[in-house]
């Protein structure tokens, strides 16, 4: 058997893991919100309407911040649709997926929800459609407590506190040519700085996402990330990155190794956007927010085009198996590795569409196989981050070049004493002895671990056979200082490990 080798040490740190790397994402997609999480006529559901089942999953799941309401969507929402009374509130043509918005669910029904789900909201403000008068009124509605025209009407809706939303989006995807309302890069990055600015005045404590590229194969990429940031450096926060991986014509090694090529793309905007803050003799370090990420079967559906108009179509909804887990727990732990400079990170998106969780309208609510890694890595990553740099095999793929078999990234939480490993093995049919050492941590006595890993790769779970994929608990002995892992072929797996208690 192949071995790999990788050493822990708490005095090699990347840095402190921001909390909000574990968000997810709920656009007004297809079944996301309506009869995904929301659900007046569902057994479970609450007195607001939304349905019990989902909000414990939510919560069993561990995200700790949400993006809304889109994506694509929010590039021709008019958010003062979705307050006020449900009677008054119009049905509209969502132009971005060609479905029928009933507004029945807007801010204030969805500011309730996150906050009963235990999740942090961060908004998107429409920069396709609209502009900066709407940016502003959306935020005065949202955040200023009263005495103002659209603060008061907040309050005359029913929502006395303000929602306090710290993380706004500026646009979606404006660098593609399927947005509603596609700009330039010059285009996108004046309109971007002149709507921050103009928030900052209304709201100073506000974080602001500037719209990076939609994902890293675009034409543009680099040189809108560099434009947008020349215009945008001093009066945002983060910029933006989105990228979904998918087995193309069977190529399951490339699958497997997607957050090899994950790691690239975010090397290459920290790149970008130091560039342009050198270029300013700037202090300031821009974040990464990747606020949309996840495996996604896109070749398995067809376009819009001839889909009828109606409410809540089933869009997207795919079953994800085995392989697609592991290859989640692989983008999470890129994800970890880079917590200096990614801050934010949504995993896309939480129910039906590509989600986390899959529901039935009437019926049960369940857990997708990636929804066990995402649950498991932000359950056990504590602290912070190590550099954890496994040396050993390495495996030709066909996109992404030549790639570590062995990933791996770990947290230690210094309070605590907790030690979490996350590794994974990216090799289609080779196991891997993982040798860990922990001479730095000489109390450590024992490791619980557990991973998703399956003779067949494409085993999922449906409503049928909710845990068909369920992840497998073992433990292994250190010895000597040294932890021996058994990291079967196409596996992920999670180990935690005691160390001495503080
Ligand atoms: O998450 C689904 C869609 O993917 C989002 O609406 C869009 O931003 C991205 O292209």
């Amino acid at each position: 058997m192949q071995r790999a080798h990788l050493v822990l040490d708490p005095t090699f740190c990347v840095g402190t893991l921001d909390r909000r790397l574990f968000g997810t994402f709920v656009e007004h997609m297809g079944r996301c919100v309506y009869t995904g999480i929301y659900e007046p006529d569902h057994p479970t559901a609450n007195a607001e309407g939304f349905r019990g089942d989902v909000l414990e999953l939510t919560r069993e799941v561990g995200a700790t911040v949400v993006r809304y309401p889109g994506g694509n969507f929010v590039s021709a929402y008019r958010w003062e649709d979705g307050v006020g009374p449900l009677a008054d509130r119009p049905r509209r043509i969502d132009p971005a997926w060609r479905s029928i918005e009933p507004n029945e669910v807007g801010l204030n029904e969805f500011a309730g929800w996150a906050r009963a789900a235990g999740l942090e909201p961060m908004l998107a403000v429409n920069l396709g459609t609209r502009g900066i008068t709407e940016a502003c009124d959306l935020l005065e509605y949202s955040n200023i407590a009263g005495g103002t025209q659209l603060s008061d009407l907040r309050i005359a809706h029913g929502v006395k506190e303000p929602h306090e939303v710290r993380l706004w989006c500026l646009g979606n995807e404006l660098d593609g040519p399927w947005q509603i309302g596609h700009r330039t890069a010059e285009e996108y990055g004046r309109l971007a700085a002149e709507t921050a600015s103009a928030m900052r005045r209304i709201d100073p404590d506000i974080e602001l996402v500037a719209c990076g590229s939609s994902n890293s194969r675009m034409p543009t990429f680099g040189s809108w990330e560099a434009t947008v940031l020349d215009h945008t450096y001093d009066v945002v926060d983060h910029v933006s990155l989105h990228a979904y991986y998918e087995e193309q014509a069977g190529d399951l090694a490339s699958f497997l190794a997607s957050g090899a090529d994950m790691d690239r793309f975010i090397a290459a905007v920290v790149a970008t956007a130091d560039h342009v803050g050198a270029k300013r003799r700037s202090r300031k370090q821009i974040g990464l927010c990747f606020d949309e990420w996840n495996v996604w079967h896109q070749h398995d559906h067809a376009g819009l085009a001839n889909v009828a108009l109606q409410e809540s179509p089933r869009l997207q909804e795919d079953t994800f198996g085995v392989a697609d887990a592991v290859v989640v727990g692989g983008l999470l732990i890129t994800l970890l590795r880079h917590a200096d400079r990614v801050k934010i990170a949504c995993q896309a998106q939480l129910a039906n569409v590509i989600g986390l969780i899959r529901t039935e309208p009437g019926g049960p609510a369940w857990r997708q196989s990636i929804f066990h890694p995402f649950a498991l890595t932000a359950r056990l990553a504590r602290g912070m981050v190590l550099r954890a740099e496994p040396t050993g095999p390495r495996h030709e793929t066909a996109q992404f070049g030549d790639v570590d078999t062995v990933d791996a990234t770990a947290t230690w939480d210094a309070e605590t004493g907790a030690l979490a490993l996350f590794a994974v093995n990216r090799h289609p049919d080779e196991p891997v002895m993982l040798e860990v050492s922990l001479a730095a941590f000489p109390a450590a006595t024992t490791a619980a671990v557990i991973g998703v890993h399956d003779d067949d790769l494409r085993a999922a779970n449906s409503a049928s056979e909710p845990a068909r994929v369920v992840p497998r608990p073992s433990t292994a002995a250190i010895v000597n200082g040294r932890l021996h892992l058994d990291l079967p072929p196409a596996s992920w797996q999670a180990i935690s490990i005691t160390t001495e208690s503080h």
